[in-house]
């Protein structure tokens, strides 16, 4: 979710008006996910790299993710919602990790679709902390360094009860990955449109998908072996 810094300064309002607005399209985003029946929705809403922002805008996007919990558990509830959480969410601020912590409780039983927010998450050190968990447990010979394949490394992931990411869409015209599930994203579809994030609507979701479903996932086979 990018761009509402610029789109902000587009208008010639603070960044944090910005932010307010992303908020917007957050609630489309999960609606319209949810209507169209999508499993799983991963939204990329605070880095660890967004920590050396200025003091100012990270207390108000946290305050922000407050708010946003408050409100929004209706939403969770309404479409049958299952809200989850990735990265260090130890570094969260007190109140923004509890609220968090009781949303994800109240909807623990919802089972249309997994909402994951990535907060204060960075690939990198997910999968620092996946090999000092493996060589751990290698060291108390709990498993054999032989054994560490794919599955056992996605096992030790934050996202172990996610499947693979399909597709990955990033908006304002950025086209980089910025530290996201660089292990998960091995083999999804990237999409990057220059819509920024508070325009991004329904409809813009519906072209994002649309585009994902004219790709040919091929994973590696040829065309022919696919028809
Ligand atoms: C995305 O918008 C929101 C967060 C990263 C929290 P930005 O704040 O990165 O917006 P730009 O990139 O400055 O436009
Ligand atoms: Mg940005």
């Amino acid at each position: 979710m990018d761009g509402n810094g610029r789109w902000a300064k587009q208008k010639g309002l603070l960044r944090v008006v910005g932010h307010e607005n992303g908020t917007k399209s957050v609630r489309e985003v999960v609606e319209a996910s949810a209507e169209l029946g999508i499993k799983n929705l991963t939204l990329y809403a605070f880095s660890t790299e967004n920590w050396n922002r200025p003091k100012i805008e990270v207390q108000k996007l946290m305050k922000l993710l407050v708010k946003s919990l408050k409100k929004e558990i209706k939403t969770l509830q309404d479409n049958n919602i299952k809200l989850s959480a990735i990265g260090n969410l130890n570094d969260l601020p007190k109140n923004a990790h509890s609220e968090l912590l009781e949303v994800i409780d109240k909807t623990k039983e919802n089972n249309a679709m997994t909402l994951t927010l990535a907060l204060s998450y960075g690939s990198r050190e997910e999968l620092i902390n996946v090999v000092k968990e493996l060589s751990n447990k290698v060291k108390n010979n709990i498993i054999s360094s032989d054994s560490i394949d794919e599955s056992i490394i996605n096992k030790h992931l934050y996202t172990q009860n996610l499947p693979d990411v399909d597709l990955l869409i990033r908006t304002s015209g950025e086209q980089r990955i910025s530290n996201f599930l660089l292990w998960q994203i091995a083999y999804a579809e990237l999409y990057f449109t220059p819509i920024l994030w508070p325009d991004f609507r329904k409809a813009d979701l519906y072209d994002a998908l649309i585009a994902y479903q004219n790709r040919e996932r091929r994973f590696g086979k040829t065309s022919e072996q696919l028809s």
